[in-house]
């Protein structure tokens, strides 16, 4: 009998060490030009968590262009991105902060290496990553549907060219989503969609009018009060580009542009949703 109590008491302290245990979280990233490995060390500063990077066998390590063609080419073939083997093991981490950047609308080859090589059965995933124009969404349908014994939590993506927000953008996604403990205040709702304004419109023609890829016109407008300025939710309708001619009645492309006004500044767009 009192062996009986003994186990009882060794199996409820168990189950209360794991109740109050904290989640071992890993920053498992992949990163050519460095921009994502910015990201991933601010989220592992911000934690105290282990970080190790995803090594390709051969890396990418060519100019844009170069890196553009093996991509494609590999892609063409059906090849899988042979990646290091980890210097860690996955299966000591409950979550796995993913990152990398958005190729071709979706995660880089190497995080595909890591999918078809690394056993993520059970895991919670926080997707990350870096784009030149968007691809958070895309990637990370993608990751659900690759992963369905996994755990995709919400994810964080930034554009190249705003890496001067991601300390003040990941010190609130890990705040709102739990992860850090801390105050924070919670972002407002967006506004009903509306037709958009002629000053709205000119506010989109700003945000997007440098960047090469994108050639829409906005149509609808959603807004919300952000701390110091507003941010917007552009529906716009996009013009496809590329070397393929479009036919005359191919249906319209419509594509949401997140666009963010701060005081004093030129509004920005922060990602583009396909
Ligand atoms: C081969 C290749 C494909 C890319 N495709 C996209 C894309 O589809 N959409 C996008 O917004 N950015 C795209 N980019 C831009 C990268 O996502 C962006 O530069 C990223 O921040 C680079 O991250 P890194 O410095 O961690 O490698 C692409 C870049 C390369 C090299």
């Amino acid at each position: 009998m009192k062996q009986l109590l003994i186990l009882a008491a060794a199996a409820l302290l168990a189950v209360a060490c794991n109740q109050t245990k904290a989640p071992k979280v890993l920053v498992l990233y992949y990163s050519q030009t460095q921009t994502t490995k910015t990201v991933a060390e601010a989220i592992a500063n911000s934690l105290g968590a282990d970080i190790e990077a995803i090594l390709p066998v051969v890396p990418y390590d060519g100019d844009f262009n170069a890196t553009i063609a093996r991509s494609q080419k590999e892609a063409a073939e059906g090849v899988v991105c042979e990646i290091k083997p980890l210097s860690v093991n996955v299966k000591d981490y409950d979550v796995i902060f993913l990152g990398y950047p958005i190729w071709f609308g979706t995660y880089a080859p190497p995080v595909a290496g890591l999918l078809e090589t690394v056993d993520l059965t059970g895991k919670k995933i926080v997707p990350f990553c870096t784009f030149g124009s968007g691809g958070l969404d895309t990637s990370v349908n993608d990751l659900k549907a690759k992963l369905p014994d996994a755990e995709i939590l919400p994810g964080y993506g930034v554009r190249q060219a705003r890496l001067d927000a991601v300390p003040a953008e990941i010190d609130y996604f890990l705040k709102a989503n739990g992860f850090l403990v801390g105050d924070f205040t919670p972002l407002a709702d967006f506004s009903e969609t509306r037709p958009v304004t002629e000053e709205e419109s000119a506010i989109f023609d700003t945000a997007v009018g440098t960047y090469p890829m994108i050639s829409a016109k906005a149509t609808e407008v959603a807004s919300r009060a952000v701390p110091g300025g507003t941010e917007y939710l552009f529906t716009a309708q996009d013009t496809p580009r590329g070397p393929m001619p479009v036919a005359e009645d191919a249906p319209a492309h419509f594509i949401k542009v997140y666009v963010l006004a701060e005081d004093g500044k030129e509004p920005v767009f922060t990602q583009v949703l396909r």
